[in-house]
C-alpha cells in the first residue's frame, strides 16, 4: 500500500534514502577508499563506453557519461530508439550500457541485442533481476531501489545516479577518500531535503505560470532535463529543461514574467559563475528565478526564491537538486488535481518500439 502517503510518487520519493542505501551496500570501502562493484569485477574496460537508454533512464545516461568523461573515461550517451538507425557503432572495445530500470524497454532492449551482434561488450544497469535486459547483457548491474509503483520514475532514477557514478570510478579506477565520504553521506543529505524542503510552497506560488523552465550545466544539466520531464509527465504543463548555455541560443524568446526559471547551480566555481550568469539572463526579461543550490552559493543573490540543498560536491548535489524539483513537480501536479500515480497516456514499462 501506500503507507498513509497519498500517492505511490511521494511514498516513493520519501524511501529514497532507504533505495540509495541499498545501493552503496557492501560496493563502498571508507577505510580502504574502494569501491567494488561484485558483478563487474572481471571487467576490464579500456576502450569507450556508450550508455544507450530512454526517457528518464536517458537522463540518468548522460548523467553517468558526463561522470565517465570526468573520470578519463571516453564515454556518449544515446536515446535507444535513434542508436541503431544507422549502422550500430561498436567494436569489440566498446562497452555498451543499457540504463533500464525495468531491464523490458523495447528501444533499449533491440539496442543492446544490436551492439552485442555486433561485438560490442554489454552491461545492463537495471532495478529488475531475471529482467529481459539482463538476458541480452554479458554483465548485470543493479541499482537496488526496490519495486516503483508510480509511472513517473523517482527513486529508480536517483538510484541510477548514484550507481552510474560508482560504476564511473570502477571503470576509471579512481575513487578517492573524500570522493566515497560524500558518496556515504547522499542518504541522510536526501532525508534533510525531504524534511526541510519549501516545494510545496514555490509550487502554490506558480502553479497557474504559462510555462517552467530548467536549466543546469555540467551534471546539472541531465537534472534540468529530468525536472522538466518528470513536470510535464506529471503536470501536463509545459516544461522544458536547457542545458544554461543554451538559453541565449534560441530559448530566451520564451522566458516572460510568466515563465519561472528553476536553476540548478553547484559548487561555487567556474561552472557556478557561468550560471550564475545565465540566471541574470532571464532576470532581465523579467522571469522569476527559483535557484536550487546549497546555502555557501553567492546565486542565492540573484534569486526570487531558494530550494536549499546540503553542501556536498556537484555529484551529490545533482542527488539532492533532483529531490526538490521533484517535490516540485508533485505538489504542483497535486494542486491541479492530475492523476498523478497513473499520468494520461503513458504506460510504466513501454514493451513496443
Ligand atoms: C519517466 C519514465 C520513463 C522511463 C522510460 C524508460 O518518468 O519513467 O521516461 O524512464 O520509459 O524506462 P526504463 O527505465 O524502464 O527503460
Amino acid at each position: 500500500g501506500k503507507s498513509g502517503y497519498d500517492h505511490y510518487m511521494l511514498k516513493e520519493i520519501h524511501e529514497q534514502p532507504t533505495a540509495l542505501r541499498q545501493c552503496l551496500r557492501g560496493r563502498v570501502d571508507e577505510l580502504e577508499g574502494d569501491i567494488s562493484l561484485e558483478s563487474l569485477a572481471d571487467l576490464e574496460q579500456s576502450g569507450p563506453v556508450q550508455f544507450v537508454a530512454c526517457g528518464t533512464s536517458y537522463h540518468a545516461a548522460l548523467y553517468g557519461a558526463a561522470l565517465c568523461r570526468e573520470h578519463g573515461v571516453r564515454a556518449t550517451a544515446s536515446i535507444a530508439s535513434e542508436y541503431t538507425t544507422d549502422r550500430v557503432p561498436v567494436d569489440e572495445d566498446t562497452l555498451v550500457v543499457g540504463v533500464t530500470q525495468s531491464g523490458e524497454t523495447a528501444d533499449t532492449l533491440r539496442a543492446l541485442r544490436e551492439a552485442s551482434r555486433a561485438g560490442g561488450r554489454t552491461l545492463a544497469v537495471t532495478n529488475t533481476v531475471g529482467s529481459s535486459i539482463t538476458r541480452v547483457c554479458d554483465h548485470a548491474l543493479y541499482i537496488r531501489a526496490g519495486p516503483e509503483i508510480g509511472v513517473a520514475a523517482t527513486k529508480t532514477f536517483a538510484s541510477q545516479q548514484l550507481a552510474l557514478t560508482l560504476l564511473a570510478a570502477s571503470l576509471s579506477n579512481t575513487s578517492s577518500h573524500r570522493e566515497i565520504e560524500s558518496l556515504r553521506a547522499v542518504p541522510d543529505q536526501v532525508q534533510t531535503v525531504l524534511d526541510t524542503s519549501q516545494a510545496k510552497a514555490i509550487a502554490e506560488e506558480f502553479v497557474n505560470a504559462d510555462a517552467f523552465f530548467f536549466i543546469g550545466r555540467g551534471l546539472a544539466y541531465p537534472v534540468a532535463l529530468e525536472g522538466a520531464l518528470k513536470f510535464k509527465e506529471i503536470t501536463y504543463e509545459h516544461a522544458e529543461g536547457f542545458a544554461a548555455g543554451e538559453l541565449k541560443h534560441g530559448p530566451l524568446a520564451l522566458v516572460t514574467k510568466d515563465t519561472p526559471v528553476f536553476a540548478i547551480v553547484t559548487g561555487d566555481g567556474k561552472r557556478a559563475r557561468k550560471t550564475i550568469s545565465n540566471i541574470k539572463e532571464v532576470e532581465a526579461r523579467d522571469a522569476p528565478v527559483i535557484v536550487v543550490t546549497d546555502g555557501e552559493s553567492e546565486a542565492e543573490r540573484y534569486a526570487d526564491h531558494v530550494l536549499e540543498i546540503p553542501a556536498t560536491d556537484e555529484r551529490g548535489a545533482t542527488v539532492l537538486a533532483n529531490v526538490q524539483l521533484q517535490l516540485v513537480s508533485y505538489w504542483v501536479a497535486n494542486l491541479l488535481g492530475r492523476s498523478i500515480d497513473k499520468p494520461r497516456n503513458l504506460a510504466k514499462s513501454v514493451t513496443v518500439e
